[in-house]
């Protein structure tokens, strides 16, 4: 018998709904196979949490998050607390100092989804840095109200993060039989980052002889996105190009509402968290009408790192089946079921 201990974070608006709903998922996995159990340890941290405590988490917060084999995340944000508070207070320091380094995304089309793209031939992964780079959080404001106001935005790029992300990139399409890789570049404006970006993909790539590996600007490969999906296998990008490209690309399976993420330590140093990518949504919360499949996915990935290979692929099975029968869809992918009525589906679907 293998005993699981998750730390989740429901977070805020449909946060809530999803991981409860998820919450439904894992029990029925763990009754179906009989091998598997979870111990939940629920942590209210969340916008709700902050007005009460003037933070998003308690002051041991990590040192509480650790003990667990991973963490799963709902979503966080809500009006009447700054986006950067909660991000910067919750998310962001659980990916730097558990050093969740690759944020993994995959961007594949189910049967059943219908794209809002006539090619339906997606499948690619979108590996993100998630460490440091356009969200290190640095910078300066200057003359607050002056009319000489001024601010400074600091990106940071280090060789030891850049590095070992393109790397992750290159061994991921190797292992996984990828012969493409594209890195996300946009190094004739910015003429430090991406520049030093550009050096370090240049000198991995020569490990990977096999790969054809090329970079495309950040503009060009948002075209790209659209008009040469199917072409598209393996990206690694910074952590703002990826964080953009990946709600481009699940947007493209016809909802920000199916895709996944896994932020990954993979030494496994400390645990990693894995969450849908959307956000907290605030214009549908309370309305019982979010897409749980993110977090699905999510949870299905979370298996594969936990080796639970069988039961992940169980998930994305039920998924699929809920999906193609269309009977339980909710709106953003056309139809007119709940959260829950989408995730009994899944349930029932569970084999
Ligand atoms: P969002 O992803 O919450 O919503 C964008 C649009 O997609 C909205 O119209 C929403 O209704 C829809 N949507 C999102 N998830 C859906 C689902 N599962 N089913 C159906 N429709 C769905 O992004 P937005 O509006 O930019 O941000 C809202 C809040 O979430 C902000 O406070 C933001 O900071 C936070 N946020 C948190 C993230 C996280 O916790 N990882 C990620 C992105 C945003
Ligand atoms: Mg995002």
């Amino acid at each position: 018998m293998k005993n699981f201990k998750l730390n989740v974070i429901p977070g805020d608006g449909i946060g809530v709904d999803v991981i409860r709903e998820g919450r439904r998922v894992l029990d029925r996995i763990a009754e179906l196979s009989g091998a598997l159990s979870f111990q939940y340890n629920e942590l209210p941290w969340s916008c709700e949490y902050y007005l009460k405590h003037g933070k998003m988490m308690p002051d041991d917060g990590m040192r509480i998050l650790r003990d667990c084999d991973a963490i799963l995340l709902g979503a966080v944000g809500f009006p009447g607390v700054p986006d950067h508070v909660s991000l910067r207070q919750l998310l962001l320091p659980i990916r730097v100092e558990f050093d969740e380094y690759v944020n993994m995304r995959p961007v594949k089309m189910l049967p059943g989804l219908n794209s809002p793209l006539k090619n339906e031939h997606i499948d690619f992964v979108c590996i993100r840095e998630n460490s440091e780079g356009e969200y290190c959080g640095k910078g300066e404001w200057k003359n607050a109200g002056q009319p000489d106001e001024e601010v400074t935005q600091l990106s940071v790029f280090t060789r030891k993060g850049t590095e070992r992300i393109i790397r992750y990139a290159f061994d991921y399409a190797k292992k996984n039989g990828k012969d493409n890789l594209l890195s996300a570049t946009k190094s004739n404006a910015l003429n430090y980052s991406m520049v030093f970006w550009d050096k370090i993909f240049e000198e991995v790539r020569r490990d990977y002889p096999t790969i054809a590996a090329a970079k495309m600007h950040i503009d060009a490969l948002a075209g790209y996105f659209i008009m040469h999906l199917d072409r598209l296998q393996v990206v690694v990008a910074s952590n703002l190009f990826g964080d953009i490209l990946t709600d481009l690309g699940s947007a493209m399976l016809g909802s920000i509402g199916i895709s996944p993420s896994g932020n990954i330590n993979p030494e496994g140093k400390y645990p990693s968290m894995f969450e849908p990518i959307h956000g907290s949504a605030p214009d549908i919360a309370g309305k019982g009408i979010a897409n749980p499949m993110g977090t699905f996915w999510a949870i299905a990935m979370m298996l594969e790192h936990l080796n639970c290979r069988e039961e992940a692929d169980r998930i994305l099975m039920a998924m699929q089946r809920v999906l193609k029968d269309g009977k339980a869809l909710t709106r953003d992918i056309g139809g007119q079921a709940s959260t829950t009525e989408m995730t009994d589906a899944v349930l029932a679907a569970l084999l």
